[in-house]
């Protein structure tokens, strides 16, 4: 089975696959029509109608990620072409960074580091600019409690936290409506996968319901919140934000990047050796079993929910 991967995957069962070319440039489009490709290795990459044209054969589009909201699930199963992706193995790393994020900017975190760097320092323990807020027994409001929502929640119970969520699991204690949930936390963590009913979830009237002080934290997709309306509120200094994703990555706001009630990270929820190398078998396990004729372990089908 002929694979065309966009990179080359970290880890050692990247090795384990036999026919792999590389892309020569970003799809679509990229070196025209392959009737040879049975399989696509992606990460990031758009696939929809335009680029399937190009790959008559196709069989199988391995996603190196647990979110495939770049993907045309429906323009694949109109085609018979399987879609995979690499749940489970990147939860604990998301929710750990998303706790990262929490602590970071209660904590001024990455203030008090800059201000140790730049030499501001000066040896006071009353400087307002390092007063946090404390996370231990304060209320976090989770957004979606799929694998990582759950991940966050019990790391949430060793803080002593209040926890808080709106889900599908509408008589779990602790289930709010959305509006509640935001007007109630000191904390809002998302969780929720891109889909055509989460875009712009968060919209200006709903981030507006955030309490004054709250810190929402985002390792999800960029586009679930209105950036605009997001910025504006970071800005006024109403409340304050650790962000992972963005809307136009990796475009971030402007007036982000000097404000001192905001932690920024390039995307890194799944970023550590281990998880990357972890995500890597799922892909080849997926790929081995297309190869063998085999249904791969983790398919996407078309009308499943979305992660
Ligand atoms: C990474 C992710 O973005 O799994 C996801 O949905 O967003 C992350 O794991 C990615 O897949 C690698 O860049």
């Amino acid at each position: 089975m002929k694979i065309l991967a966009s990179r080359r995957f970290p880890g050692p069962a990247w090795d384990e696959l036999e026919d792999v070319e590389y892309l020569p440039a970003a799809l679509p489009g990229a070196g025209g029509r392959r009737e040879d490709v049975e399989a696509l290795a992606v990460v990031g990459e758009r696939i929809d109608d335009e680029t399937l044209d190009l790959f008559p054969n196709l069989r199988i589009v391995a996603n190196y990620g647990v979110g495939y909201d770049l993907v045309d699930v429906r323009a694949l199963a109109g085609r018979d072409v399987l879609l995979t992706n690499t749940p489970g193995v990147l939860t604990a790393a998301t929710a750990d960074l998303a706790f990262a994020l929490l602590l970071a900017v209660r904590r001024r975190v990455v203030a008090g580091d800059r201000a140790v760097r730049e030499g501001r320092w000066r040896g006071g323990w009353a400087d307002p600019d390092f007063l946090g807020r404390d996370v231990s027994g304060s209320t976090l409001g989770i957004v979606g409690l799929g694998r990582i929502g759950r991940a966050v929640s019990n790391r949430a119970q060793a803080f002593d936290m209040k926890v808080l969520h709106n889900s599908r699991a509408r008589d779990a204690e602790g289930w709010r409506e959305l509006d509640e949930l935001l007007a109630e936390a000191d904390a809002v963590s998302l969780h929720v996968p891109l889909t055509d009913e989460t875009r712009g979830l968060l919209d200006s009237r709903r981030l507006a319901l955030l309490r004054d002080g709250a810190c929402f934290v985002n390792t999800a997709r960029g586009q679930i919140v209105d950036e605009d309306a997001l910025v504006r509120e970071l800005v006024s200094g109403r409340i304050e934000a650790g962000l992972d994703v963005f809307a136009h990555e990796p475009a971030v706001p402007r007036e982000l990047l000097g404000l001192p009630n905001v932690v920024l990270t390039p995307h890194i929820g799944s970023a550590t050796t281990e998880t990357r190398d972890a995500m890597t078998r799922v892909l080849v396990d997926n790929l081995l079993a297309a190869a063998r004729g085999e249904t791969p372990p983790n398919v996407v089908y078309a009308d499943a929910e979305a992660p």
